[in-house]
């Protein structure tokens, strides 16, 4: 029997995210019924998928007496935001890592006052920037010795990995396989496949253990949206779920239900591609939902994809995990020309 209800979780985003039939969407493609899973509405300073992890992580930090939460990202991360937020209502400092293309080391020169920097901004967050993705690590290291040598007296740091994507923040993914199943079961819906985006893998990974644990007769098909390959992604993810189910003594998912896809990458990651900005508009056009640049529009270009292919009747159900992002739409207006037939700059300074 797993101790998945005996986890330590913070309540701070709101929840059950609505389960919603889309029927423009539907008639739109011409294919199964589509239902999305709302977790761009989970509340948390505009809500995603990070807050169902962050409740995990934050308990975790107040269980080790945090009093600074670190984390890092790019500039323009949705789980940085979320984490932000996450610190105000556990008491705590944000120290967040952030690489951007140019570093600046005074404090009245920093990148463009845009998206989900912006929000950090907001939110009272510290902001330490480097390079590059990697140099990261070194630096949240650095600033937690930091924080422990030179803070006030009792100052406790906790870091948090890329994308809270750790056996811990797994778990809020767990959790959310419980509660879409309960919404399957109340409105009569089986649906053989549920499409969510991948990229640090901790929500793919956490979803997995759900359905090893409470059930479901769907697949479920993760998009990548980083560089690494379809196998490379499948090991890590399956790695991280095995984690997380052993620190709940759940059973281990069985390898075969890993599906990790990298057919929607396109060029890099944060580029949208074609496909994903056609998905943005096709989804904002019939149901005024906002996929976001990144992620979840990469994701639903492959859900596009099955439909055209034919790979479901009109009696099937699918389900699109939809991850939230939307803040990052504002940081790439320049991207979004091909379907707004206009060009955009983003503002440099307010
Ligand atoms: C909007 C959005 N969707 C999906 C993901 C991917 O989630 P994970 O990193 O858990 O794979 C992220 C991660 O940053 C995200 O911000």
């Amino acid at each position: 029997m797993s101790n998945f209800f005996s986890q330590p979780r913070e309540r701070i985003g709101t929840f059950p995210t609505p389960l919603e039939f889309m029927p423009r969407l539907a008639k739109a493609l011409g294919g199964p019924r589509i239902y999305l899973k709302r977790d761009d509405l989970t509340g948390l300073a505009l809500g995603g998928n990070k807050t169902r992890k962050l409740e995990y992580l934050l308990a975790d930090a107040k269980r080790k007496g945090a009093t600074h939460f670190i984390t890092e990202g790019g500039v323009q991360s949705n789980h940085v935001r979320q984490s932000a937020a996450a610190a105000i209502l556990g008491g705590m400092q944000a120290e967040l890592v952030l690489n951007t293309p140019a570093p600046r080391d005074t404090p009245d020169a920093v990148p463009p006052l845009q998206g989900n920097y912006l929000i950090d901004d907001l939110l009272g967050a510290n902001c330490h920037f480097v390079a590059t993705g990697p140099d990261r690590k070194p630096k949240m290291a650095e600033l937690a010795e930091r924080i422990k040598a030179e803070g006030p007296p009792g100052s406790v740091p906790y870091v948090v990995v890329s994308g809270g994507s750790d056996a811990v923040g797994a778990l809020g993914y767990v959790g959310m396989i419980l509660e879409m199943n309960g919404q399957l079961v109340e409105q009569g819906v089986s649906p053989r496949c549920v499409y969510v985006a991948n990229g640090s893998a901790g929500t793919q990974a956490g979803m997995l253990v759900g359905k090893t644990l409470f059930g479901g007769g769907y697949g479920i098909k993760g998009y990548c949206v980083v560089p690494g390959g379809a196998e490379e992604i499948t090991q890590d993810t399956l790695m991280l779920a095995n984690q997380c189910a052993a620190r709940i003594g759940a059973e281990p998912v069985d390898a075969s239900l890993v599906v990790c896809d990298d057919t929607q990458f396109g060029e890099a990651y944060g580029t949208p591609t074609p496909a994903a900005l056609e998905a943005i508009k096709l989804l904002a056009h019939t149901e005024a939902i906002l996929l976001d640049p990144v992620y979840s529009s990469k994701a639903f270009a492959g859900m596009i994809a099955d439909i055209r292919a034919g790979v479901y009747g009109s009696d099937d159900a699918i389900v699109f995990v939809h991850t939230g992002g939307a803040p990052a739409l504002f940081a790439k207006v320049d991207m979004l020309g091909p379907i707004l037939g206009k060009t955009g700059r983003p503002q440099q300074r307010l």
